[in-house]
C-alpha cells in the first residue's frame, strides 16, 4: 500500500536527501563558521541500521531517489555498510561530496551501483581553494574529478559563487565543460547560520548568464529544456560536450516543483532547507512509534516557498536567531 507523500499544495515528495554526518574535512566559508559547529553526540546520530530502516519507510511511501550528503558523507567509517544496505532498496542513488576521499571509494561505489556523483568545487585555482575551504586538497579533488569522469560516472560540479572571491571564474568553468561530459552548476550563495551571508556577496542567475553571453556570445548560448523537479536551469554553449546550470534559490526559487525531503544526520526531517521546524524521526523510531504518521504530518505542513522565510537577511544574522542550522548540518 504505497502512500504518496503529497503536501498541502499537491507537490509529490519522492526525493530524499540523507545527511550521514555533521563533520567535514574542509571548512568552506559559505557552509560553516571558521570555529566549526557544536556536534551532536554520536549516540544521537543515526547508525547504519537506523538509516536503512528509515530509508525503507520513505521508499515504502513513494521515495524514488536518495541522495547522500553530509558534512562530507565519505567521512562515515561505516559508509560501505550504509551504501550496501541502501543499494538493496528500489531507489536511484546519488551522492554529493567534496571529492577529496573519492578515489578510495570508487570500487565501493561501483560495487553498489552508485553512479551519480556531484562534486563541490568552487574554484579552478589552487590558492583560492585554500582561501574558500580554509584547507588544502585542491590537487586531490581535481585528480579525483578526472578519475570519476574517466571511469564513466555521471558527474556534476557544484560551484557556489561569491562576489570578489570566485565570480571571475564563471566563464572558465563553462569552458571547462567544453570537452567533458559533465554539468557545471553555479549556485547562488544562500543564507544559513554562521555563514555571514549578505545579498551583495551573492552572484545572481542573471549575472552568470550575462557573463557567459558577453564572453562566449549570446547567440551561442542555448537554453536546454527544463527537467521535472529541477534545481538547476540548464544551458549549453554550441558545440560543447558538457553543459552548465544555474541554481537560483535566492533570485528565482524553484519551490513550485519541490519534491525534496531532508533527513539530518541526527534523524530529523526538515521539509525545507530553510525550515526551522524539525520532526525528530529517530527518537520516535527508537521508541517504536509510528514514523509513517509523523512523516505524513511533516510533509503536509510544508510551506509554499522557502518555508515561508521571506526575509532572507534574517537567516544568517546571529542577532536575529533564525533557529535554522548551518549548512554543514543540513547537507545542502
Ligand atoms: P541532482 O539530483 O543532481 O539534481 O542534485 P541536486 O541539485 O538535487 O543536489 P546537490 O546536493 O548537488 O545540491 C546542489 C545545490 O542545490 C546545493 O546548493 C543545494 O543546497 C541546492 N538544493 C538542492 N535541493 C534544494 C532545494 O530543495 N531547495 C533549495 N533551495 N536548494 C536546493
Ligand atoms: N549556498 C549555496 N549552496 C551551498 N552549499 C553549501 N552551502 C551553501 C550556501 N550557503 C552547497 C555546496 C554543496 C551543496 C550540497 O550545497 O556547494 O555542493
Ligand atoms: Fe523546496 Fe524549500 Fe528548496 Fe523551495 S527552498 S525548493 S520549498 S526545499
Amino acid at each position: 500500500n504505497l502512500q504518496v507523500l503529497k503536501d498541502q499544495f499537491g507537490r509529490k515528495h519522492d526525493y530524499l536527501r540523507i545527511s550521514l554526518i555533521e563533520k567535514c574535512n574542509l571548512r568552506c566559508q559559505y557552509c560553516m563558521p571558521e570555529e566549526g559547529i557544536p556536534l551532536t553526540p554520536s549516540k544521537f546520530i543515526m547508525n547504519a541500521s537506523e538509516i536503512e530502516s528509515l530509508a525503507k519507510t520513505f521508499v515504502g511511501m513513494g521515495v524514488k531517489k536518495i541522495r547522500l550528503t553530509g558534512g562530507e558523507p565519505l567521512l562515515r567509517k561505516d559508509f560501505e555498510d550504509i551504501l550496501s544496505r541502501l543499494s538493496k532498496l528500489d531507489v536511484d542513488l546519488s551522492i554529493t561530496t567534496n571529492g577529496i576521499l573519492a578515489d578510495r571509494f570508487l570500487p565501493i561505489f561501483k560495487k553498489h551501483r552508485l553512479k551519480k556523483v556531484n562534486f563541490s568545487l568552487d574554484t579552478l585555482k589552487e590558492e583560492r581553494f585554500k582561501e574558500i575551504t580554509r584547507r588544502s586538497g585542491y590537487e586531490k579533488t581535481m585528480e579525483n574529478l578526472d578519475l570519476f569522469i574517466r571511469e564513466g560516472f555521471e558527474v556534476k560540479l557544484n560551484i557556489v559563487l561569491m562576489k570578489g572571491i570566485n565570480d571571475d571564474e564563471v566563464v572558465d568553468f563553462v569552458k571547462f565543460t567544453k570537452d567533458l561530459p559533465i554539468s557545471a552548476r553555479f549556485i547562488e550563495f544562500m543564507p544559513f547560520d554562521g555563514n555571514k551571508w549578505d545579498r551583495s556577496k551573492m552572484v545572481s542567475e542573471q549575472e552568470v548568464l550575462a557573463a557567459v553571453g558577453s564572453t562566449l556570445g549570446s547567440e551561442n548560448l542555448i537554453a536546454l529544456p527544463d527537467e521535472e523537479n529541477l534545481t538547476a536551469r540548464k544551458f549549453q554553449i554550441k558545440g560543447y560536450q558538457g553543459n552548465f546550470g544555474v541554481i537560483s534559490s535566492v533570485t528565482n526559487p524553484f519551490c513550485g516543483t519541490c519534491n525534496r525531503i531532508r533527513l539530518t544526520a541526527n534523524g530529523r526531517i526538515k521539509n525545507c532547507l530553510f525550515s526551522n521546524l524539525e520532526t525528530d524521526l529517530l527518537t520516535a523510531h527508537r521508541a517504536g512509534e509510528d514514523v509513517e504518521q509523523l512523516i505524513l504530518e511533516t510533509i503536509l505542513r510544508k510551506k509554499a516557498v522557502r518555508a515561508g522565510m521571506d526575509n532572507l537577511e534574517k537567516l544568517s544574522d546571529p542577532n536575529l536567531h533564525s533557529d535554522n542550522r548551518s549548512m554543514i548540518a543540513i547537507g545542502g
